[in-house]
């Protein structure tokens, strides 16, 4: 009876290292479960809005930035390039921007943007992911006699016009596409979120 008292008295000692071993270990099981889960500061600010003052950009220019990790541009158009746009949509795969994969339902117009000035595009070409060069100018280029400005890919020629829409017979499937973004006010965009009520 004696060895008995002994006994229990050391599986009561027992039973609570364990639980406390238990314990402890439970505890570091869950702080890394808790810290992976959590986004870390870095991915967040990758997948974060970005906002650009566009208060100095001139008729003809673009700004390049980047918003989760691609080029976006904002061109702001002169009313040449604008008025360029309605002459071209029998040599357009898509003039009227009818893919929705392509632009947000606010940028699908006859401008592919929010006001006609401003054009914002993803900087990267439909086919297979070239960087499309900047040729805003209205005049002849070796691949396209009567060019009416906007975007080339040397990588395989494919064309696309000043509101990013892609030419017929080349190589790139779709237009360049459009990225969600709001003006915050007249100076200001922010790539990544959608207009005020916007569906
Ligand atoms: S990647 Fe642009 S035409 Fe092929």
């Amino acid at each position: 009876m004696a060895n008995e008292g002994v006994n229990s008295g050391r599986r009561r000692f027992l039973t609570a290292s364990t639980a406390v071993v238990g314990g402890v270990g439970t505890l570091f099981a869950a702080v890394p479960f808790v810290a992976s889960w959590k986004p870390s500061a870095q991915a967040q600010l990758a997948g974060a809005p970005v906002s650009e003052d566009i208060s100095k950009l001139e008729p003809g220019q673009r700004l390049s930035t980047s918003w989760r990790g691609q080029p976006v541009w904002i061109i702001r158009r002169t009313p040449d390039q604008l008025q360029a746009l309605t002459g071209l949509n029998d040599r357009l795969r898509d003039p009227d921007s009818a893919n929705p994969e392509q632009q947000p339902g606010y940028a699908q117009n006859a401008h592919r943007s929010i006001k006609p000035e401003y054009l914002v595009l993803v900087g990267i070409c439909t086919h297979l992911g070239c960087a499309p060069l900047f040729l805003p100018q209205l005049e002849a280029q070796p691949f396209e006699a009567d060019w009416k400005g906007g975007f080339f890919c040397p990588c395989h020629g494919s064309k696309f016009d000043m509101a990013g829409r892609v030419y017929a017979g080349v190589p790139a499937p779709t237009n360049l596409k459009v990225p969600p973004y709001r003006f915050d006010d007249e100076g200001r965009i922010t790539i990544g979120l959608d207009p005020e009520g916007a569906a």
